[in-house]
């Protein structure tokens, strides 16, 4: 295991009517004018920001509101709410909706207290102060209520990038599983293909014995694999929901990721399909996985085996593992298609003859150089061959 440092300072609060707590943590965490942020329509349409508003309303802390945050959230609207909390004198931001609209909130809190373009965070530099960040988490999926990440596209050339920090992990995140709920059946399952996924990239690792971090993620993918489809088939299975919603947060804290490398390569890769065709981030790595998994096997077959057995049931060759390996691979496969996730490009509504420029934008773009790193390091054709693996 490798040396780390891990702090995860969220305070969560979790389960049935827990977001009419949301003024008394906002006190707790030194709010006194918050900006409220929020989605498309689902916040409103469900009363859910009704109850917000009142909470803080009760707790006499004043609050301006700025929504609209769509999925893959973009730069425009960060550089409007950094200037709306200068003007407002906002000291506290409180998002209330999915991954997108807490990373468009994660992204205004540092921006705020910036004097330089917010968009250097997303160039590598590592944020290291921001206005607290409280969330009202409405989905299961990303994981950014518990991690120190936010991820924006950058409208002008449609780069879709990362940026880091303590700083920016929330101070309190309120889980209400009954909140999902609402979720149409879609959006659930590519919340459960990311959160498997957040599991995956940090198994491929190249650090050796990491038995413990090992096993919680073998744990949790077992939590998936048997409530994801209970969750399916019946959208208002309140047990179900709640152990995906935590499922969720421990997937991407990192407290099973310490100790050792990870990969993250499918999630770059992805990222060029969510920046450029607008689909769920969840829907294009499911899509995404498979094919990087087949292409990556090789460097470590027996992972990919042990995953195979310990989580898919697979019966081990101990004379051909790369035959356990593929059926892992395969039965992971089968299961995101079950849930009701795409199979290919064309499901996903992407097209062949944009792979030069995803692969150009995901190698070259925004200063990178010819190459992604991760569980292996793949160059430009690689990650063509990868592209091609999907249609
Ligand atoms: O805008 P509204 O109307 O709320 O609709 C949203 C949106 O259309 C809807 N929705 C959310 N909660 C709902 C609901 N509809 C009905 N009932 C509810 N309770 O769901 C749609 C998707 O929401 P979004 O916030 O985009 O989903 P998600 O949480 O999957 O976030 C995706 C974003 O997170 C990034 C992804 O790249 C993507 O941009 N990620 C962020 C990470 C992080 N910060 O740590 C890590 C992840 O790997 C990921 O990259
Ligand atoms: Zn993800």
């Amino acid at each position: 295991m490798e040396n780390f440092t891990f702090y995860s300072p969220t305070f969560f609060a979790f389960g049935k009517d827990t977001e009419n707590e949301a003024g008394e943590y906002v006190k707790r965490f030194g709010g006194t004018k918050v900006l409220i942020h929020y989605g498309g329509k689902s916040a409103k349409s469900s009363g859910l920001l009704d109850r917000v508003e009142a909470s803080l309303t009760k707790e006499g802390i004043p609050f301006v509101s700025l929504g609209g945050v769509k999925p893959n959230p973009r730069s425009g609207l960060v550089y409007e709410g950094i200037e709306l909390c200068k003007k407002e004198g906002v000291d506290f931001v409180l998002a209330v909706g999915g991954g997108s609209v807490i990373d468009s909130s994660k992204a205004i809190a540092a921006g705020v207290l910036y004097d330089g373009d917010f968009w250097d965070f997303y160039s590598g530099k590592p944020i290291e102060e921001a206005l607290p960040v409280g969330t009202i988490l409405t989905i299961a999926a990303a994981g950014s209520e518990g991690s120190p990440d936010s991820v924006i596209t950058k409208e002008e050339g449609m780069f879709k990038r990362g940026a880091s920090g303590n700083a920016i992990r929330p101070r309190f995140s309120i889980l209400n599983p009954a909140l999902t709920q609402t979720l149409p059946a879609y959006q659930s399952a590519a919340g459960i293909t990311d959160i498997m996924a957040h599991l995956y990239e940090r198994y491929l690792t190249n650090t050796k014995e990491v038995e413990v971090t090992d096993r919680l993620i073998e744990a949790l993918l077992l939590t998936m694999k048997h409530e994801g489809p209970r969750v399916i088939a019946d959208p208002n299975n309140y047990e179900a929901r709640a152990n995906i919603m935590w499922a969720g947060m421990m997937a991407h804290n990192n407290s099973c990721g310490v100790g050792r490398s990870q990969d993250w390569n499918s999630h770059n890769i992805e990222h060029e399909f969510s920046a450029l065709y607008d689909c769920a981030h969840g829907a294009g790595l499911a899509v995404t996985m498979p094919a990087v998994f087949k292409y990556v096997m090789k460097h470590d077959v027996m992972r990919f085996a042990k995953v195979a057995v310990r989580v898919w049931g697979c019966q081990m060759d101990f004379d051909h593992p790369e035959v356990t390996a593929l059926e892992g691979i395969e039965a992971f496969r089968s299961f995101l298609i079950s849930i009701g996730m795409p199979k290919n490009f064309e499901e996903l509504g992407t097209k062949e003859e944009d792979i030069p420029k995803l692969v150009e934008v995901l190698c070259r773009g925004d200063g990178r150089d010819g190459n992604i790193y991760g569980f292996v390091k793949l160059n430009e054709e690689d990650c063509a061959n990868i592209y091609r693996m999907m249609l």
